[in-house]
């Protein structure tokens, strides 16, 4: 496994395992119980999926199995838009968010969305980082324009922004914004989130044949060599195995760019963060 350093010191790993849309508690606590068997030590999961309890059942049984200690897993979870209408919401939900997983404290808290009054909700997020109960705080889904004037505005700057990153949707702006603040990028849908069918993909087959690697694995290098950390989300154990089984090729620089080509810029993107109906549906309008 390779890391990256974030600003707070800590490292995070570049792969982990993501659980949006494993509503199912028990199959969560099942998928990320082997994942951390197989070698995952990153989960990320979040209010607004409603499985946080699973993910922490499936920690504390990891641990207690002895597979790991709790210091060698970096768990992740992130506020939602409807807590962050004011300092004691955002706190009160950092609070419920640390006491459903109950494995003591969190490795990265993120603010899911620049919605709301995100700047009140970053000052308590800062006060829980602060106090140690969020060992690191950042955001997701903050485009260039916003994330600039965050970290030119508050006082912890993120370590982290989440945000879709895939072939279809490669945001070169978005990355280089990060590294001009030290911010750590991490792709959600890194698979491409079950749209645009990358695995039937003629291009991306061939490179994969020359790899002896299948195209999944080649999506996820892809992300992993330009810098970025990659959370695969699957609930079939041979497709985790899989995911997390990329340490052993590397991709050639005429790869990376085909790769890149597919490239459809916004109209690749899922999620709709411009539209009016979709900011209203976050905010619960
Ligand atoms: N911050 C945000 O706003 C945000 C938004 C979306 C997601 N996320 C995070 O990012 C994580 C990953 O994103 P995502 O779940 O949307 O999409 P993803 O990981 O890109 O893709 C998941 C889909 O790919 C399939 N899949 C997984 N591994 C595969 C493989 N090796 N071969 C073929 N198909 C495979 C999965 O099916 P099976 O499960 O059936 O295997 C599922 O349908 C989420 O779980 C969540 O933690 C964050």
């Amino acid at each position: 496994m390779e890391y990256l350093n974030l600003n707070t010191g800590a490292q995070i790993p570049m792969v982990g395992f993501g659980v949006f849309r494993v509503p199912d508690l028990q199959e969560c606590e099942n998928v990320v119980y082997e994942a951390i068997r197989i070698g995952y030590r990153l989960v990320d999961t979040a209010t607004a999926y409603k499985n946080e309890e699973a993910v922490g059942a499936a920690v504390r049984r990891a641990i207690a199995d002895g597979i790991c200690t709790r210091e060698e897993l970096f768990v992740t979870s992130k506020l939602w838009v409807t807590d962050m209408s004011d300092e004691e919401t955002a706190a009160r939900a950092i609070d419920a968010s640390l006491d459903r997983l109950d494995i003591g404290y969190l490795d990265l808290y993120l603010e899911h969305q620049a919605l709301n009054d995100y700047f009140a909700a970053w000052r308590s997020m800062q006060r829980a980082y602060k106090a140690g109960k969020l060992r690191a705080i950042g955001v997701s889904n903050f485009y260039p324009n916003i994330l600039t004037n965050f970290c030119e505005v508050v006082d912890v700057v993120p370590a982290v922004n989440q945000v879709e990153l895939h072939p279809y949707y490669t945001q070169e702006g978005a990355l280089e914004t990060m590294a001009h603040y030290g911010v750590v990028p991490e792709a959600w849908a890194p698979l491409g989130g079950g749209r645009y069918n990358p695995f039937e993909d003629e291009g991306f087959r061939a490179i994969a044949e020359v790899h002896g690697k299948t195209v999944g694995q080649v999506l996820l290098r892809w992300n992993v060599q330009r810098g970025v950390v990659v959370i695969p989300k699957s609930t079939h154990v041979e497709r985790i195995a899989e995911n997390f089984d990329i340490w052993d090729f590397e991709l050639t620089d005429a790869e990376m760019a085909a790769i890149s080509s597919h490239n459809m810029g916004y109209t690749g993107t899922r999620a709709k963060h411009f539209e009016p109906d979709f900011v209203r549906m976050c905010l619960g309008k």
